[in-house]
């Protein structure tokens, strides 16, 4: 088994079959998602069953409250955007579930259906995000929280993200659950979990306000971090092909599916893992 360091973010790891796994190898994935925030498999055949087998491997399985799910492996969430619909799911910067007290560690994406071109997914890494930040602004955000919320892209109001683009409708639903969700406060910047090191953890889908600032201070503290967490060099931007499985840390990176094959039908396996509180 070899791990390659990609260019921006990532790695790649070949000469493994993730439906079996020694005990050493399952370490050395375990250590590389830790290190690299998102993690590469090429030429995988995976079943649902053996999906499901290798990220249980890594924590328990959240249930999405908002995607389609599979319609006989509720585990497995369904990212689809069909020949005739326009918006995707995942199509800007973000990262899963920091709207929760305790954010999902991460996902186990599975190809199933690609376009002939386009629809790759770009990931960018917050360790190097925050190692990367200048020291003013690192002393500047040491100890501030931000809010994240998950009303304004799942919830019922009539100009929430995902109903202000209605053919959407069918892949993602629930508001309900979006609605009653408390707000929650993490520190902009984490000490992840795994690795111990820091990482920027504010996104531009889910967080809503630095708190204890005004509007006006907290969003231009909030578009200085993204313009600086957003730079090409922080990122990798990964071609799918048949048989290719990405598996992101959400503590670590942000992710964007790319939009770009109208007309043709992408769809994707997602798996969550929950994660814990952040520090
Ligand atoms: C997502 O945001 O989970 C979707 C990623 C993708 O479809 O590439």
């Amino acid at each position: 088994m070899q791990i390659t360091s990609l260019e921006g973010a990532g790695a790649e790891i070949t000469g493994v079959d993730i439906r079996h796994l020694s005990g050493a190898e399952f370490a050395a994935i375990r250590q590389a998602y830790a290190d690299h925030g998102v993690i590469f498999f090429r030429d995988q055949s995976l079943s649902e069953d053996d999906h499901i087998a290798f990220a249980r491997r890594f924590g328990p399985i959240n249930i999405n409250r908002f995607f389609l799910a599979h319609e006989r492996y509720p585990e497995i969430a369904l990212v689809l955007k069909e020949k005739e619909q326009k918006t995707n799911i995942g199509g800007g910067w973000h990262t899963d579930h920091s709207y929760d007290a305790e954010p999902a560690m991460g996902s186990v994406l599975v190809a199933r259906q690609l376009p002939d071109a386009g629809g790759d997914t770009w990931f960018a890494s917050m360790y190097t995000a925050y190692d990367t930040l200048d020291a003013a602004t690192k002393e500047e955000i040491a100890g501030l929280r931000a809010v994240h919320s998950a009303k304004h892209i799942f919830g019922s109001a009539q100009n929430n993200f995902y109903k202000a683009n209605e053919d959407t409708g069918g892949r993602i639903g629930n508001t309900a659950a979006a609605d009653v969700l408390e707000d929650v406060t993490h520190p902009v910047v984490i000490t992840h979990p795994l690795s111990g090191r820091k990482a920027l953890y504010v996104n531009p889908a889910f967080t809503t306000k630095i708190a204890g600032y005004s509007e006006e201070a907290s969003s231009a503290l909030l578009m200085r971090l993204y313009a600086h967490a957003m730079k090409p060099d922080h990122a990798h931007r990964f071609k799918w092909r048949d048989g290719s499985v990405a598996f992101w840390d959400n503590r670590a990176t942000w992710h964007w599916a790319m939009n770009d094959y109208h007309g043709e039908r992408r769809l994707m396996h997602r798996i969550t893992i929950e994660g814990c509180a952040l520090n």
